[in-house]
């Protein structure tokens, strides 16, 4: 046995690449077995792909009694036929049990929330293996952009002492010393700290939102991808946006068609995402979502369901620029020319997606900050940290934040966040 799990083992993708008549080893897990008496047909997964092995009489002694996913290694002659899922099957002469799996609980008719509680079984399905194959590429994807960018790759805290979003979707620690702490929103305003001595930044790494509303694009836990950079304005920063997510989804369509394929993505839709993404200014989004019956009041932020209105109406990635004051974080410059709105910029995904970056400049100037934080009834005592990077040698500057899940969720073409990771964090569920 030793022997056999050790060497000698052919990786099942491989499999379909090799001469009928040859012996082969596979080692896997059990995806569906079916008796037909005389004939037992066992397929089998592993992480590279399912394969159809056939038992004939008396191997189909063996294989009776091995449940939905027990792990085995399989060995057999490979054959072709037609009937096979991918052309061809392995006629068995050898198996052996290494894990047992009895009454497997996910049957067919299992419901979604039932999935859910026992998530660390249900991530085994090919629906979500098959997502993450294509999340795995698009996290790496965004290394390389900002490695090939000249980007430095930073690590910021998740402990943190006052919101960069807003107290409402603040988590409260209690911290070792007893005093109470928060879990980062963002990253950002410690990359902001680093542009002064490494001018181009970037991180991923979780960031924490108390989100109360049950919506199918929001996580409390989060994968965000944030940028930061020295000697930059709103501009600058859009266009790096939109050269990451045109390398990222073609990235994606190079190394993940099948994939893509196999969840009923519109390829199309991704073939078609290059630069210039379009560029609407807020005030021209209200118009737009006015035509199509949705009242916005000016200075309000759009919710999901204005995004999908509005996304729905392009075939490409759409920024919104120039968002009023009140409708985004106290630290957004305000436009000198119309300092009623920020030199701001969310990205949307198109095809209903709505919001996948939100970005822009920020103030430089101590006297601007302190202002703007008062204005927004909150103490710069709060931000004090914050507010001496403007003391000694500030720049202008300006960055975005990508959440990573809402971009697998567009790009994947599915219609809820929670399948987009492993073990989703959300209102109501923090298990398994
Ligand atoms: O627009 P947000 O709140 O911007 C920031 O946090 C900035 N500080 C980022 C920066 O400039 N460095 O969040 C950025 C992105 C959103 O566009 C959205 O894609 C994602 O993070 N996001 C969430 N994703 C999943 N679940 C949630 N609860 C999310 N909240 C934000
Ligand atoms: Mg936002």
């Amino acid at each position: 046995m030793g022997i056999k799990l050790a060497t000698g083992i052919t990786p099942i993708r491989e499999v379909f690449k090799i001469d009928d008549g040859t012996q082969v080893t596979v080692r896997g897990w059990v995806y569906r077995r079916r008796d037909l008496g005389e004939k037992i047909f066992i397929v089998v997964r592993d992480s590279t792909g399912i394969i159809q092995t056939v038992f004939n009489h008396p191997m189909t002694l063996k294989a009776k009694k091995v449940g939905i996913e027990s792990s085995v290694i399989i060995s057999g002659i490979v054959r072709s036929d037609k009937r096979a899922p991918g052309g061809k099957e392995i006629t068995a002469d050898y198996i052996e049990v290494i894990g047992k799996s009895e009454a497997f609980p996910i049957t067919k008719d299992a419901s979604r929330e039932f999935l859910l509680d026992i998530r660390h079984l249900s991530i085994r399905s090919r629906r979500l293996t098959t997502i993450f194959k294509i999340r795995d590429t698009i996290f790496k994807a965004v290394h390389d952009f900002f490695r090939k960018n000249g980007y430095y790759e930073v690590h910021c805290p998740m402990f943190i002492t006052a919101a960069v979003e807003g107290g409402a979707t603040l988590f409260e620690v209690k911290y070792v010393d007893g005093s109470t702490v928060y879990l980062t929103q963002s990253s950002q305003f410690y990359l902001e700290a680093l542009i002064y001595s490494l001018e181009k930044v970037y991180t991923i790494a979780p960031s924490f939102r108390a989100e109360k509303s049950r919506t199918r694009r929001h996580l409390t836990e989060f994968w965000h991808a944030e940028a930061e950079l020295a000697w930059s304005g709103l501009n600058d920063i859009m266009k790096v946006e939109e050269e990451l997510i045109t390398y990222i989804v073609n990235k994606t369509l190079e190394e993940n068609y099948e994939e893509l394929k196999f969840l009923g993505r519109n390829i199309n839709a991704l073939e078609n995402v290059y630069p210039p993404f379009y560029r609407i200014s807020y005030d021209e989004a209200l118009n737009i979502l006015e035509e199509s019956g949705y009242k916005v009041p000016w200075g309000e932020d759009f919710g999901a369901d204005e995004e999908r209105v509005l996304t729905k109406q392009f075939d490409k990635p759409v920024f919104i620029y120039n968002f009023p004051e009140k409708a985004k974080a106290f630290y957004h410059k305000n436009n000198p020319n119309r300092p009623e709105v920020t030199l701001s910029a969310d990205l949307l995904a198109p095809e209903g997606y709505g919001e996948i970056i939100g970005g822009g400049e920020r103030i430089e100037k101590e006297r601007d900050l302190i202002a703007k934080i008062k204005r927004f009834g909150l103490k710069p005592e709060d931000y004090q940290w914050y507010i001496d990077l403007r003391k000694y040698g500030s720049v202008p500057h300006a960055g975005f934040g990508l959440g990573m899940d809402r971009l697998v969720m567009w790009i994947t073409g599915i219609d809820h966040i929670i399948d987009t990771i492993p073990f989703p964090r959300t209102i109501r569920r923090v298990y398994p």
